[in-house]
């Protein structure tokens, strides 16, 4: 294999396109072959020939997504999950009965009934705080106590936006690791270790696979230490390695990354600045609105746009938000995001217990189709729900 790509005068997205180039020198394949062993036969000497000995630690396609992961992040190594709960629950996993943990009230509702979960069953204690309100996640530390700060910025789905770099120096004041949830963010807009995250965290559901079609979760890491060795045992312990076909349709998505986010970007931009001022919506909720509250913040850590996702909140409550959804044409009514595809989604019908979610609030997720397209196919929605008339 040749990896000519890794020299610093390519950018990024050069990089991703490419997938570190790593062309095969036997075949010339462009396209990484996909590994699914499960066992590697030893050598002569009963040793391990690569690094590969049981698929449950990776193998060579794993690998390979890995590495481009980690330079897509600009990380020391990156951990590929089977889903991006998997790796929550391998990080959590590294914490010990009486760690405290700091993380936002409105959050990824699966990550926050996890923190839930482990407070009530494992001893392991969260402090919530409002990521919108300056000061609160520095109130909500224990110094000495708290050994990771969770955030998720835009955060799913108010997309309230966190000052990653004003966070990291909180949480290393207090002695704990930052973690930052980067899925509606990923590294072609936000590089989080470069602003001095610890740990950046994708769903690979979402925009790095781009296609709804593989569930993926990634850990990557600025540095190789402890952490990493705990992160490794886990996932090798819990079984909770992505699969090898799913490491190939990442890698695959990864390489359309930049393209797909800037068009969606664009795309969710156009939306939110014609649905701003609908007489039907009450509230557009878009970091790329100068009326957003942390815009300026979004715009300096948010370089290559501000992403596909945006909420509205319609008039009317939850019988027109609802109506709204069924209404569309266009837009599938389905969860998750990320894809090509745009979906629109109810979100309080998903969150469960502890969402703080309004009733009248609709998730998009903007895909790459034609932008006037989706923007006809909410007018006609919102008109043909009759909201708040
Ligand atoms: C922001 C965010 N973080 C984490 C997750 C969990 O990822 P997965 O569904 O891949 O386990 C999701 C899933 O929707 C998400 O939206």
């Amino acid at each position: 294999m040749t990896d000519t790509t890794r020299r610093p005068a390519l950018s990024p997205a050069t990089r991703a396109a490419q997938a570190l180039r790593r062309i095969d020198t036997s075949t010339g394949a462009v396209v990484p072959p996909i590994d699914l062993a499960t066992t590697f036969a030893r050598d002569a000497d009963y040793a391990a020939r690569q690094a590969y000995i049981y698929a449950r630690d990776g193998g060579p396609t794993v690998e390979h997504a890995e590495a481009v992961l980690a330079d897509l992040d600009g990380a020391a190594g990156s951990l590929a999950f089977a889903s991006g709960m998997a790796g929550f629950a391998a990080l959590t996993a590294t914490l010990r009965v009486g760690d405290h943990v700091a993380a936002p009230r409105v959050m990824y509702h699966g990550g926050l009934s996890w923190l839930h979960w482990l407070g009530e069953r494992q001893g392991i204690e969260a402090t919530f705080f409002d990521a919108a309100c300056d000061g609160a996640l520095e109130a909500a530390l224990r110094p000495g106590r708290t050994r990771l700060v969770w955030v998720e910025s835009p955060a799913n789905p108010s997309w309230d936006v966190v000052d990653i770099a004003a966070a990291a120096k909180a949480a290393r004041a207090a002695g704990a690791r930052l973690a930052v949830d980067c899925t509606a963010a990923p590294p072609c807009t936000t590089r989080a270790l470069e602003h001095g995250a610890d740990i950046a965290f994708h769903s690979g559901t979402k925009y790095l696979g781009g296609h709804s079609d593989l569930t993926a979760g990634v850990l990557s890491l600025a540095q190789r230490d402890t952490l990493w060795d705990d992160l490794s045992r886990a996932r090798y312990l819990t079984g909770s390695v992505l699969g090898g076909f799913e490491a190939w349709l990442l890698i695959r998505g990864i390489r359309t990354l930049f393209p797909r986010f800037e068009r969606a970007s664009a795309s969710a931009l156009a939306i939110a600045e014609r649905l701003a001022g609908h007489p039907a919506v009450e509230r557009v909720l878009y970091p790329g609105l100068p009326s957003h509250p942390r815009h300026a913040v979004a715009a300096r850590q948010m370089t290559g746009g501000f992403g596909g996702m945006l909420s509205i909140q319609v008039r009317g409550g939850r019988a027109a938000a609802r109506a709204v959804v069924l209404a569309c044409r266009l837009f599938i009514p389905a969860t998750s995001f990320g894809g090509v595809e745009s979906l629109i989604e109810h979100r309080r019908a998903v969150e469960g217990q502890y969402s703080e979610v309004p009733d009248n609030l609709l998730r998009l997720s903007v895909g790459i189709e034609d932008p006037d397209d989706l923007i006809a196919d909410l007018e006609q929605a919102l008109e043909r729900a009759g909201c708040g008339r």
